[in-house]
């Protein structure tokens, strides 16, 4: 049951599991509202209702209900429709904005060669359903949580309307940025489908940055909160080195951007019930990982060593990634002896040199270039040690994964990995894991050295693992905050 004490709230993204995902801010989206719902809060969810809603249907067990709001939705001189489709999953009820033009393609954002052309135009007609639904509804939201750049012009429509008249603003916005680097930076000439009048960028000083649209820069300045997924990618973005461009416009906002670790589904990531591992185990029965670590391996095709550590990554292959700087120590990491599994999509170039390594080493690298859920679950459990050498981190999730399956993340010291391992050679006792004290392959290499070390001698090993088993990675204490954050928009 909701209670009325709390905030309405109504949490706007461009993905969320178990409905349509490419990355970490699915993982996010899904879980916050189905914590906050039985905690009282009502949250209700919306998203684009991407080919692969539809498609997911009877796999993930939910069922899309139209609804009878079909709204019309100015774009410059043409008015398309946007059917609204619901469902209720996990507690929680969201709303699907149905167009077939924008929205009933393979992928959500991008072909892997090239962004959607018409993106600036599919997510600005997703932002004014957004508005038009809410109006419609005639039942107010509090608070609308907005995430990343696909929903920065969000409060600027809150303002003026879907053809740019007006409309007199009620709720409260927080803006959560999970990644600084994708902006949605767009041509001054998109602006006449705003439908915003004047048509001339610099009326609008809070969309435009250098002469062009950014969405992201929207959100920031016309947001009343603005918050970020870890405390030290919430100090990193206000420096010129991770700001990407927007640090000047961060440091310069009211109120100082506060950063909330993220937390981990963990129903759905547990080792002692999760359906997709050839066996379960815990923290008391960790012996049993090495099945899962015997069935990855042979799953990609190699054999099996039980004297060889196995590392895994799992990740989108991207520049974020860290893919160069493992791309600069592999020969030497793979002269060591221990295996290497990977899963991973994203640029081509990082594609390309995945196959080249599957060929050069055929013994002791596996990679995998695909996305597959179910895969990366396997490979967290049955690795012994996780790489994640990121440039930058907003927060990660993928360590919060490994900790809680006794994979020990092997991390660079940046963004939300600093909040959530702590190296095991700066604290022998409490440690869960390595940090690299550099961007560079030097730095990784030794930090695998390190964790090869760690791996022969068993006791050490089983007391890191146990260490990240047991830390707290729920969402419940993430939820609380973000409550707070509401709640002190609304009174405050
Ligand atoms: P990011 O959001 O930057 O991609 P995160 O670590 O926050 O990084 O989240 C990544 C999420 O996406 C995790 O749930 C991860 O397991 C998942 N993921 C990424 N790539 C793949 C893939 N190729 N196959 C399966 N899951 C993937
Ligand atoms: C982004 C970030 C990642 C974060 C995720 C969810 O994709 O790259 O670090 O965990 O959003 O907040």
């Amino acid at each position: 049951m909701s209670d009325p004490q709390f905030p309405r709230v109504l949490f706007v993204s461009s993905e969320s599991r178990p409905f349509a995902s490419t990355g970490g801010l699915a993982d996010v989206s899904e879980a916050l509202p189905n914590t906050l719902n039985p905690m009282g809060v009502q949250v209700e969810r919306i998203l684009p209702l991407y080919r692969r809603v539809w498609e997911g249907q009877s796999r993930h067990g939910y069922s899309l209900e139209r609804t009878p709001h079909t709204l019309k939705i100015p774009l410059g001189g043409e008015v398309i429709e946007a059917e609204i489709f619901s469902c209720r999953h996990m507690g929680t009820l969201t709303y699907f904005v149905g167009c077939e033009e924008f929205f009933d393609r393979t992928e959500l954002y991008a072909l892997p060669h090239r962004e959607y052309r018409d993106n600036f135009k599919r997510f600005l007609f997703f932002q004014k359903a957004v508005v038009a639904l809410i109006d419609g509804l005639g039942q107010p939201y509090d608070v609308l949580h907005l995430n990343d750049w696909q929903t920065g012009m969000i409060p600027l429509l809150l303002d003026k309307g879907l053809n740019g008249t007006g409309r007199k603003r009620r709720e409260k916005v927080l803006f959560t940025i999970h990644n600084l680097a994708y902006q949605g930076v767009y041509a001054a000439t998109h602006l006449y489908e705003t439908n915003l009048p004047g048509n001339v960028l610099n009326r609008y000083p809070e969309i435009e940055f250098y002469g062009q649209i950014n969405l992201m820069k929207a959100g920031l300045v016309g947001a009343d909160r603005v918050n970020t997924v870890s405390p030290t990618y919430a100090k990193e973005v206000t420096t010129e080195a991770f700001g990407c461009g927007l640090d000047g416009v961060i440091r310069a906002l009211p109120e100082p951007i506060v950063g909330i670790v993220n937390g981990v589904d963990v129903d759905a990531w547990n080792p002692e019930t999760d359906k997709t591992l050839p066996a379960n185990y815990s923290r008391s029965k960790l012996a049993d990982k090495e099945i899962c670590k015997k069935a990855v391996v042979e799953e990609f095709g190699l054999k099996y060593q039980k004297d060889l550590p196995l590392f895994v990554l799992v990740g989108r292959l991207v520049d974020q990634k860290g893919v160069d700087v493992i791309a600069k120590a592999i020969e030497e990491m793979l002269a060591l002896p221990l295996q290497f599994l990977l899963l991973g999509s994203g640029q081509e170039k990082y594609h390309k040199m995945v196959l080249e390594w599957n060929q050069a080493w055929p013994e002791k690298f596996a990679g995998r270039i695909g996305y597959d859920s179910d895969l990366s679950h396997r490979m967290e459990a049955g690795g012994d040690f996780f790489l994640m050498p990121s440039a930058f981190e907003p927060c990660g999730l993928n360590q919060l994964y490994s900790l809680r399956y006794g994979t020990v993340p092997v991390v660079n010291k940046t963004g939300g990995l600093v909040d959530t391992v702590t190296d095991v050679r700066k604290d022998p006792k409490g440690g869960t894991g390595f940090l690299m004290n550099a961007y560079t392959p030097e730095a990784l290499l030794a930090c695998v050295r390190a964790a090869m070390s760690l791996y022969h001698e068993p006791k050490e090993l089983r007391r890191v693992r146990v260490n990240g088993m047991k830390q707290d990675v729920t969402w419940t204490r993430t939820a609380e905050e973000y409550l707070r954050l509401y709640e002190g928009m609304v009174t405050g």
